[in-house]
């Protein structure tokens, strides 16, 4: 239920918490995992929506929501295909290659040493690279 929900204490709590419900219950906020690219964009477009914030206060909250309210990290080292093929949206011939890579030649140290597997759309990985751990 909306009015159960909780915020975690920071900067931004309060002010969510005040600002972010008058249109909408805070579920609409914490039902989401975003990088804080797209929390930038979503909490810009709910000012022109008409939400009241200063410019200061749409960097706290975004700060805030991309801490707490960010989509969850893939291991690349240790993560089944199934895992990396939903968490990095490849295909599952894509997840296979890095698993398969991943045993012929060890751990990937980094971005550039993941993005050498043959078959692995390079593109792809970068746009996700935020949310990749070694
Ligand atoms: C002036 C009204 C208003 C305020 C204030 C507001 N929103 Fe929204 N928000 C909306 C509307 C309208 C939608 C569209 C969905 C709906 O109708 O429930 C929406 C949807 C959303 C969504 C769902 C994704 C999307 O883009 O449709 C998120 C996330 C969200 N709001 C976050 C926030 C956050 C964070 C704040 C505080 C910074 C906030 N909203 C304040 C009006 C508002």
């Amino acid at each position: 239920m909306a009015d159960d929900i909780v915020l975690p204490a920071g900067k931004a709590k309060t002010l969510i918490e005040n600002t972010c419900t008058e249109c909408h219950g805070l579920d609409q906020v914490v039902n989401n995992a975003m990088s804080s690219d797209a929390w930038r964009t979503t909490v810009k477009s709910m000012v022109k929506k008409g939400a009241t914030l200063s410019p200061e206060e749409i960097d706290t909250v975004v700060d805030y929501l991309s801490v707490y309210f960010a989509p969850e990290k893939v291991n690349v080292n240790t993560s089944a295909a199934p895992e990396l093929q939903a968490a990095l949206g490849i295909t599952p011939a894509e997840a296979a290659a890095v698993v398969q890579y991943r045993k012929d030649n060890g751990n990937f140290k980094d971005l550039a040493g993941l993005q050498k597997v043959a078959g692995l759309d390079a593109k792809k990985i970068d746009a996700k690279k935020d949310l990749i751990v070694f």
